[in-house]
């Protein structure tokens, strides 16, 4: 199975005007590095990215914020900002120059801050004073880990503004060189507070029948669309996600018609988070890929499936519930992992630890396989051999010598 899997991961795939060369993905991982207060992407940041570009790999920013109230915080990135564009040309840049491809995640946090990063009291869909009250919610603030800032809810007339923040940073965003843009829509951001029923009790247009929960999201991909093209635009749902304090009375019902309604723009993809992850913890042990079996039969355009795959497991991709992988915390631990899966070299572990260190510690000190001179040249048979796992490939000399070194190709 490994090898059908591997096969299958290193075949060319087609999202909108993009070739990808491989259908690893890495998905958008907030890390916190970036300048404060402007938001500008660090030096740190523009290491990272580079560290993780593949040739013809997609790489997802972490969210990145629309606007000074949306930013969730301390050190995630901005892009409303002329200088915050200028940060993000320099990784775009870098990861273009490796033949690798960049989406932005567009964010607006909502509830899921703190005035000391806004600057502002939170908006949301409705206010639920549980919410700031939950001992577990937290947020990074300049003063460290704090709960949630008391919000106050949307008035109907603001949203057009937020709209529009959106609008903007999709112009903003072909101009620092994305190749695309990501809609956060998941995970309890402000998008996804206005979808599901336990954080969305309007009354107004946005809130009531699941029609009219979706009705932002929807004007969000809308606005979007004049600034990147629709198949530039791509967005990320956590059907029956319940991080950050999310619930909805008929999940299935909700995201069915999520992805259904999105059918009708044509967009570069789907990007679905597996219920079994809940931010980045599993909780549904032996659950499978449920969230992308039931949604590729609705949605008719590629679908990005994540949460809790493992490059042996990720058969997903082989069986047709998904396009596309895509590999958290396994991305963070090792810099070059879509090579890592092709040549089934190990992995590092992610050292949950250093995740928010704020420095180079659990960042770009990951080590890539050091491959040693020696191999090289046998290496080199190995790409020409072409991509795939054929039983050529694995009869190379480099093969050979993994397994004889480390073992890495028993499952090969
Ligand atoms: C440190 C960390 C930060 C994350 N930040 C984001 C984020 O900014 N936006 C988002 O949509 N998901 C975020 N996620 C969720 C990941 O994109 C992914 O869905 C999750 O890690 C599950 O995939 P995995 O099991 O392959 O790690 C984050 C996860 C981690 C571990």
């Amino acid at each position: 199975m490994y090898m059908q899997v591997q096969k299958k991961l290193f075949t060319l795939m087609q999202i909108g005007p993009i070739t990808l060369k491989h259908r690893i993905v890495m998905p958008p991982m907030s890390r916190l590095r970036a300048q404060w207060p402007s938001g500008i992407p660090s030096d740190l940041m523009l290491e990272y990215y580079s560290q993780r570009a593949s040739d013809g790999g997609l790489i997802l920013t972490e969210a990145t914020a629309i606007s000074p109230s949306g930013r969730g915080y301390r050190g995630a990135p901005c892009l409303y900002r002329d200088e915050q564009v200028t940060g993000w040309k320099r990784i775009t840049d870098a990861v273009h120059a490796t033949g690798g491809y960049m989406f932005v995640q567009l964010w607006h946090a909502g509830r899921t801050t703190h005035v000391t990063v806004t600057g502002e009291q939170p908006v949301t869909a409705s206010v639920d004073p549980t919410y700031w009250a939950d001992p577990n919610i937290f947020v990074v603030t300049p003063d460290g880990f704090l709960q949630p800032s008391p919000h106050r809810a949307l008035e109907t007339a603001e949203i057009a503004d937020i709209v529009g923040d959106y609008r903007a940073t999709a112009i903003n965003a072909k101009k620092a060189g994305f190749d695309g843009v990501e809609v956060m829509a998941a995970n309890g951001h402000l998008i996804d507070q206005f979808l599901q029923d336990n954080s969305n009790k309007r009354t107004d247009r946005y809130g009531g029948s699941i029609e009219n929960r979706t009705r932002l999201l929807i004007e969000v991909v809308e606005a979007l669309i004049p600034g990147c093209g629709a198949d530039r635009v791509g967005v990320r749902i956590a059907p029956s996600g319940t991080y950050n304090g999310m619930g909805d009375s008929n999940p299935r019902a909700l995201f069915r018609y999520v992805a259904e309604r999105l059918n009708v723009f044509g967009l570069a993809y789907l990007h679905v988070i597996e219920p079994r992850i809940k931010g980045a913890d599993l909780v549904a042990e032996g659950q499978g890929p449920v969230a992308a079996q039931e949604l590729s039969k609705i949605f008719q355009g590629p679908i990005i499936a994540a949460g809790g795959f493992e490059p042996d497991t990720a058969a997903t991709v082989a069986n047709g519930h998904a396009s596309m992988i895509a590999f958290g915390r396994h991305f963070i631990a090792n810099p070059d992992l879509p090579k890592r899966i092709e040549l089934g070299l190990p992995l590092n572990h992610y050292d949950r630890s250093t995740c928010y260190a704020f420095d180079a510690r659990g960042y770009t000190d990951y080590p890539a396989y050091e491959i040693h001179e020696a191999i090289k040249p046998a290496l080199t048979e190995q790409r020409q051999a072409g991509p795939g796992g054929t039983a050529a490939r694995r009869a190379t000399p480099f093969y050979r010598f993994l397994a004889s070194q480390s073992g890495a190709n028993e499952n090969g």
